[in-house]
């Protein structure tokens, strides 16, 4: 990781919490880690991102349904599912001091200079890069110089602790040995009813999927809907994660945006590819650079057993590249699986061609807290603008695309007096009756009230002044290209719905 990406994370982060986007959990007790909220401009941009895709996938179309399930189920459904099982990271624990890791996350580097050993660390990092990058980083400046010198020619020896062979993986905190690893569980437990014993456990869903396909013959009785079909669901999900980090974008509860979509299997590869290019537009649609998303297919080697392919929509965010929503081809695994467990029957029967099968399901698995990272981070720019007297000033604006923006219009008087006040709220009222979200502020020079905006990526600012009083026209600044132009008070409604499609 380069340090300005660091250096961009921390300003993002500064920026959010100052704004009020995203707030530490609890933080007056001291927070607790892998847990976020979202303040008051977080949860506009977060609800925009979720309703933009709910319009996209549900209400936009004919073959789609939503679904709004529980988050415990029977914990029958997570044994169906594998997850009992099989939902498990590696830990390590550092038998010095202690501390807790993801085994697949931590790195012993060694880097040699011919017979020298000029370095012996254990990193926590995503990858392998990132663990190369961090380990020139803990060497000490004599030491980095001469990495950096010698580039690739050094010796480095690097294994992650998963896959340690006889090799003693280190503590990224305090260099002691680790232990083997082992598997942890990533469930939540809880224990529903009054008895806190086996019988009463129960687990929050670590991901909204399974409430679908629990509801899959529901659905179909129902609903008129035929397949090939959808069942769309947006809700929390929950995992123990060992190491939460990067801010929120592994965190241990968080919000998934699910699809499964059930077609014929011959029809599957279709329907796959057909998803997993949709998937992708949509972040491109509201304003992420394509060439900082990536659509990676994965190795066969990479695919869990029942899947017959998956891809994952990247994003390079300053910490490095990383996904925001896998598209898979499930199979029948899920359904079949569900069938076994509760002896209830998920076959189909086509009334048109008589056939009688269980339906492939292509599933769309995006993660709402790392959309609403990545749009976070592709919005933030520092960029130069003139202040009140025409000095050019470093501004910082987030360029958030206009229909997510968290506020999508400011309205200022000029002035606290002449009738400015009475116009500028009549607009703003105006402007909330349309459901557009407004924010009404007299507060200091107008240039100021400009920037307060732009950090929240406000689109449009419209300000009242004298031409008002005498021709009932405002002006209109828009946020990027600062470009103003006069419009009539009573068109500014209108002006903006136009502009936030
Ligand atoms: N039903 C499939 C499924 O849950 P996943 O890849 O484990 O697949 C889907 O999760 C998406 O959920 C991920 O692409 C990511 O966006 C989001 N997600 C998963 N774990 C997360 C975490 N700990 N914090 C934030 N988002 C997470």
């Amino acid at each position: 990781m380069a340090d300005n990406s660091n250096e961009l994370m921390d300003k993002l982060v500064a920026l959010c919490k100052r704004r009020g986007f995203i707030f530490q959990s609890s933080e007056i007790y001291g927070g607790i880690n892998g847990f976020w909220d979202y303040g008051p401009l977080g949860v506009e941009l977060k609800r925009n991102i979720k309703d933009h895709w709910w319009n996209t996938v549900v209400r936009q179309r004919d073959d789609m349904v939503g679904v709004d399930c529980s988050i415990i189920m029977n914990p029958r459904v997570w044994e169906a599912s594998g997850h009992v099982t099989n939902f498990n990271d590696p830990l390590v624990d550092c038998k010095g001091c202690k501390a807790r890791y993801r085994a697949d996350k931590v790195f012993t580097v060694e880097v040699k200079d011919g017979e020298n050993m000029l370095l012996l660390a254990g990193v926590d990092a995503d990858n392998a890069d990132q663990a190369k990058a961090a380990a020139t980083e803990k060497a000490n400046s004599k030491t980095r110089r001469r990495l950096e010198e010698k580039g690739d020619s050094l010796a480095w020896n690097m294994f992650r602790a998963d896959q340690a062979q006889g090799q003693t993986s280190r503590c990224p905190n305090c260099g002691q040995e680790l232990t083997d690893a082992r598997k942890f569980n990533m469930m939540f437990k809880t224990f529903v009813g009054a008895m806190e014993d086996s019988s009463a456990v129960a687990y929050l869903r670590p991901e909204t999927a399974q409430g679908i396909f629990a509801n899959y013959k529901n659905v179909l009785d129902t609903s008129r809907i035929k397949v090939p079909f959808g069942i769309a669901q947006v809700g929390k999900s929950f995992r123990n994660e060992i190491n939460p980090r990067n801010y929120t974008f592994r965190s241990r509860e968080f919000e998934q945006m699910e699809i499964e979509f059930f077609c014929h299997p011959k029809e599957a590869d279709k329907w796959y590819e057909y998803w997993r290019d949709a998937r992708y537009k949509w972040y491109v649609d509201l304003g992420l650079k394509s060439s900082k998303l990536h659509l990676r297919n994965h190795e066969k080697e990479e695919l869990a057993h029942y899947a017959r392919a998956c891809a994952d929509v990247e994003y390079e965010f300053p910490f490095g590249t990383s996904e925001l929503e896998g598209i898979a081809n499930r199979t029948d695994f899920d359904l079949t699986q569900h069938q076994k467990f509760s002896g209830r029957d998920m076959t189909y029967f086509d009334d048109e061609t008589k056939e009688k099968f269980i339906p492939y399901v292509i599933e769309p698995s995006g993660g709402c807290d790392r959309a609403t990272l990545a749009f976070l981070c592709e919005a933030y720019t520092e960029d130069q603008a003139p202040d009140e007297k025409g000095v050019m000033q470093t501004r910082v604006v987030m360029k958030f695309h206009p229909a997510l923006a968290p506020i999508k219009v400011a309205v200022f008087p000029l002035v606290k007096k002449e009738g400015m006040p009475e116009i500028a709220q009549k607009i703003h009222q105006a402007c909330k009756q349309a459901n557009l979200v407004s924010f009404y502020d007299e507060k200091g020079a107008v240039g100021r009230r400009y920037r307060r905006q732009d950090e929240a990526g406000t689109p449009f600012c419209v300000t009242v002044d004298g031409q008002t009083l005498a021709d009932q026209s405002v002006t209109v600044r828009e946020r990027d290209s600062l470009k103003q132009e006069r419009i009539p008070a009573d068109k500014v409604v209108q002006y903006v719905q136009e502009r936030i499609r």
